[in-house]
């Protein structure tokens, strides 16, 4: 592994489970390969997000992201309408993307039976796009999800197809990159299923010690173990589940044991929760509000991202342009 590239989409709230999750792995993952980050706002495009809280969603983002970790100085963090070769390269591999791929993608099927009424192009060359903001850096992998893979795959397709057109051995096959047994997964608090933020299950980072209390006092138990050494609820499970990423052993040892002996107090272990987690977020959503409201640290952070990452694509656009023809006279 040596280039890792990986775009986030500019729709804010990060959760626990992102952050005990992909977030870890992804700060672990700036020290072991060149990162470069960015903020996916031209593909944030393709739903016609209202202005301001395009601008606001994409502050949010990196307020986020810094916060929970990610490091400018040691990633490459940027927003990809500042590195504007990737449209350039996005419509050089257009001419080798055909309609016919395009349209068989199920995220672009998804969408057209989602919101037939906005069908744009945008969203039928959103994986070519995509494939630009990877190849423009020769990515070797790209950290993704399963409803990622896809494109991942066309990524893959059209790198090969540009290196058989041309006669050239240019652009890397990139791989996906699976965090795997690493990844850390947090249950919700409704008793069932992973955190998610659709799933209004979840812990936000931006969240208030006060609707963290409210929020963990809630959730899902059950009526108390029915004799000494029975099984836990799934429920029950759960808020263990987070403890182990949020307490300390020995309160993990201390209630573990009152449920064994079939003394537990749902509402004492809940109230523990809930503390251990402010411990966790409240740091947290601290420096969330201070990067969020200090322009003058975003703007430096993204004006040095923004020239690294521009020195990287306007390499690979120099070349492409080269290998396909357009050359100086
Ligand atoms: N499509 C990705 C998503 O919806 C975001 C994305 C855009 C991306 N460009 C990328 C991810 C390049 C990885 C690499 O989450």
């Amino acid at each position: 592994m040596n280039t890792v590239v990986s775009g986030i989409r500019p729709t804010g709230q990060l959760h626990l489970g992102n952050y005990f999750g992909a977030l870890r792995n992804f700060v672990k993952l700036q020290h072991e390969a060149r990162c470069f980050f960015f903020i996916a706002d031209y593909h944030a495009l393709t739903t016609h997000d209202n202005p301001e809280q395009l601008h606001e969603n994409v502050r949010t983002v990196l307020a986020e992201y810094i916060a929970a970790g990610m490091d400018p100085q040691t990633a490459t963090i940027y927003v990809q309408s500042d590195v504007p070769q990737v449209t350039e390269l996005s419509l050089l591999l257009s001419m080798h993307a055909y309609v016919g791929e395009l349209e068989r993608t199920a995220s672009f099927k998804d969408k057209v039976r989602k919101n037939p009424s906005n069908v744009n192009a945008g969203l039928l060359t959103y994986p070519v796009l995509m494939a630009a903001d990877i190849l423009l850096h020769r990515a070797s992998h790209v950290p993704v999800g399963k409803d990622q893979e896809q494109h991942l795959e066309l990524t893959r397709v059209f790198a090969r197809r540009f290196n058989n057109m041309y006669g050239v051995e240019y652009f890397p096959e990139s791989q996906p990159y699976n965090f795997g047994s690493e990844l850390v997964k947090i249950p919700g608090l409704d008793g069932s299923g992973k955190m998610g933020k659709s799933e209004n299950n979840g812990i936000f980072l931006a969240d208030s010690d006060a609707v963290i209390r409210k929020k963990v006092m809630k959730a899902v138990t059950d009526a108390g173990p029915a004799e000494p050494n029975s099984p836990m609820s799934e429920g029950v499970a759960n808020i263990f589940t987070i403890m182990n990423v949020v307490s300390e052993p020995s309160t993990i040892e201390y209630f573990k044991e009152k449920h064994a002996a079939c003394e537990i107090r749902y509402g004492d272990l809940k109230k523990q929760l809930a503390e251990d987690i402010i411990k966790t977020v409240a740091p947290i959503r601290e420096r969330i509000e201070s990067i969020r409201n200090d322009d003058a640290y975003l703007r430096d952070v993204l004006a040095e991202g923004a020239s690294r990452a521009r020195e990287s694509a306007s390499k690979t656009v120099e070349d492409v342009r080269q290998i396909m023809g357009i050359r100086r006279f």
